[in-house]
């Protein structure tokens, strides 16, 4: 699959993603949760519980899961809802899972498998507050996590041209990466910074059209917007050591389970399986991933981005 074809459902089409009011569809919950091969009473970590879809899974099954989230939003979904319906079996923390290890440990808790279904829930995206959509009149925020330092505006406001290129073109894959960061720090001498996702939007729009582009499928700003996104939240770090620290806590025969929306987290995974498998930890379990099908994709549009990667622990 194209970067961009896996990058297009994050922003491309914002409002078509699947959302149905504040609500999220999970994506791939079956071949998610059959990929954990959940066992009654083991314990599962569901290191982004987000409307909590998969973990609602792993409990119908009977295995007992140790949530993570960083949105307290999602936080307090878990707590008013499982961990009341299922006293002793469902426990949710406000962590990023890059401390996967270390809570479980302090909880005695030994999983035996780890789901990370990356990125944002679909009420994060339409969340005001957040400065997420192109139509946003908010402070460009983009935290999931409020406790962390810097927003985007924080970024914009503050990072040299060369910082913003390799933010706009490592993590958003974005071609027009130099000039847009050219014209941002332009603006930025003359005090005209974009502030808001509604300016940001037109701002890169601009860019585009001064260039001769006139008509994309996608808003010209999708990629700005995820590079943006990904910085922010230091999304590559997290899920790099969610994966590395999760595995030390994995017995031999459990397995890690990552669903991802763009290339450039896809590509930390099958980077990170793959130097596991050649170093003799266990195997991949599925050699391409797996992608949705066609009914997931006419059903729930967000999906079309996604790609799930299974590791089982020798
Ligand atoms: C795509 S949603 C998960 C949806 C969930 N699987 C469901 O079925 O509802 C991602 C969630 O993970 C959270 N999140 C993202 N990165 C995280 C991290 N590093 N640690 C903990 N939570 C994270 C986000 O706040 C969001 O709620």
């Amino acid at each position: 699959m194209r970067a961009e074809e896996m990058d297009e459902g994050l922003f491309g089409e914002q409002g078509e993603e699947g959302e149905v009011g504040d609500s999220h569809i999970p994506v791939m919950l079956f071949p998610a949760i059959d990929a954990l091969l959940v066992t009654p009473g083991e314990w599962y970590v569901d290191g982004t519980f987000g409307h909590g879809g998969h973990s609602g899974e792993i409990l119908a099954r009977g295995g007992n899961v140790l949530a993570f989230d960083v949105d307290p939003a999602a936080v307090s979904r878990g707590k008013s809802t499982y961990e009341k319906e299922y006293p002793g079996r469902f426990l949710i923390v406000s962590e990023n899972h890059r401390r996967v290890a270390e809570i479980a440990n302090s909880h005695h808790i030994r999983p035996r498998g780890i789901l990370i279904d990356s990125g944002w829930a679909s009420s994060q995206m339409t969340d005001e507050s957040l400065g997420m959509s192109f139509s946003s009149d908010t402070p460009l925020d983009m935290r999931m996590d409020p406790t962390l330092d810097s927003s985007a505006l924080d970024l914009l406001e503050t990072l040299g041209q060369d910082e913003l290129v390799q933010i706009f073109s490592d993590l958003g894959e974005e071609p027009m990466a130099w000039l847009i960061a050219r014209n941002m720090v332009e603006a930025r001498s003359r005090g005209h910074l974009p502030r808001t996702g509604k300016e940001l939007a037109a701002f890169v729009s601009a860019v585009y059209y001064r260039k001769g582009f006139r008509r994309s499928r996608k808003h010209p700003a999708t990629r700005v917007f995820m590079a943006l996104r990904i910085a922010v939240n230091r999304e590559i770090e997290s899920l790099t050591l969610g994966i590395t620290e999760g595995r030390k806590v994995l017995p031999v025969g459990g397995r890690i389970v990552v669903i991802s929306f763009h290339s450039r987290e896809d590509r930390v995974v099958k980077h990170l399986f793959r130097d596991w498998k050649q170093s003799g930890c266990g195997q991949i379990l599925f050699q391409r991933g797996v992608v949705p099908d066609q009914a997931e994709i006419l059903a729930n549009p967000r999906a079309r981005s996604a790609r799930m990667r299974a590791f089982s622990i020798d």
